[in-house]
């Protein structure tokens, strides 16, 4: 019998591999990039089928500064929108790390990634739960709607302190749930795959986030999100 973690991690990747590699994404992904308050004038010089192919819950850049960061990752990539914006935001000969678990996405990842930047977009395949990446190399870690699909968080959050430098950022889109679902929607390993189950109470989130060693921790934007809410995350790790 397979744990309820290998249940819904399969799940997950079947999803998102059917996605990617169908080319199924849900209609109205541009739209969605401008609802959420991407800038418009980027949006503009976006390929149409990088936008939509977005399945993020928010705008993950809004007051971030990328002038003075080396290395940055994206947990949970998708097909790339975000790897693109935040290549476009660092400084030339950065690097940005985008990191699935679904190799369909990362083909997508490295479709989407601007050819003519002088930024590095390094596609990488990996579980955010146990990052191969080594103890504090990273300045800066991003995820858009992709811890509610971790099956422990706290190990999720846990990794991203540990290959952020000391003094390093946390940036995260997510949704946050705060009403009670039926045990069969909490139950089912492939409501977790859509992130309805795979969404917890803020207080647990921001527990999670906490028990990992993050301290500053702010989570606001609170937004509609179908039946979740969307909030935006953002923690350093020792001050
Ligand atoms: C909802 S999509 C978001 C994609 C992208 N961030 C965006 O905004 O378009 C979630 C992504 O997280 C990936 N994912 C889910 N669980 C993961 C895990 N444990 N490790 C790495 N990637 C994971 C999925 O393969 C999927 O591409």
């Amino acid at each position: 019998m397979k744990s309820w973690a290998s249940q819904v991690k399969e799940q997950i990747r079947k999803r998102y591999s059917r996605l990617a590699g169908e080319n199924t994404f849900p209609p109205g992904g541009a739209e969605r990039v401008l609802e959420a308050g991407y800038p418009s004038e980027w949006a503009k010089r976006t390929p149409t089928s990088v936008l939509g192919n977005y399945s993020g819950c928010g705008y993950l850049l809004e007051d971030v500064d990328l002038s003075d960061v080396s290395v940055a990752v994206d947990l949970g990539c998708g097909a790339g929108l975000d790897a693109r914006l935040i290549a476009s935001r660092m400084p030339a000969g950065a690097t940005v790390i985008a990191l699935d678990f679904t190799e369909a996405m990362l083909h997508r990842a490295r479709e989407a990634s601007d050819p003519n930047s002088s930024v590095a977009t390094l596609p990488l395949c990996g579980d955010m739960e146990q990052l191969p990446l080594a103890d504090g190399t990273v300045d800066i870690v991003f995820a858009n709607a992709s811890f509610n699909l971790a099956t422990d968080k706290p190990a999720a959050f846990r990794e991203a302190a540990r290959i952020l430098r000391d003094g390093g950022r946390l940036v995260a889109r997510d949704m946050v749930r705060d009403r009670d679902l039926p045990a069969e929607v909490l139950q089912d390993p492939l409501s977790s795959s859509t992130s309805l189950g795979g969404a917890v109470p803020e207080r647990e989130l921001r527990n999670a986030i906490e028990v990992a060693g993050f301290t500053d921790i702010q989570i606001d934007g609170h937004t509609p999100f179908s039946y979740l809410t969307a909030v935006r995350i953002t923690a350093r790790k020792n001050g």
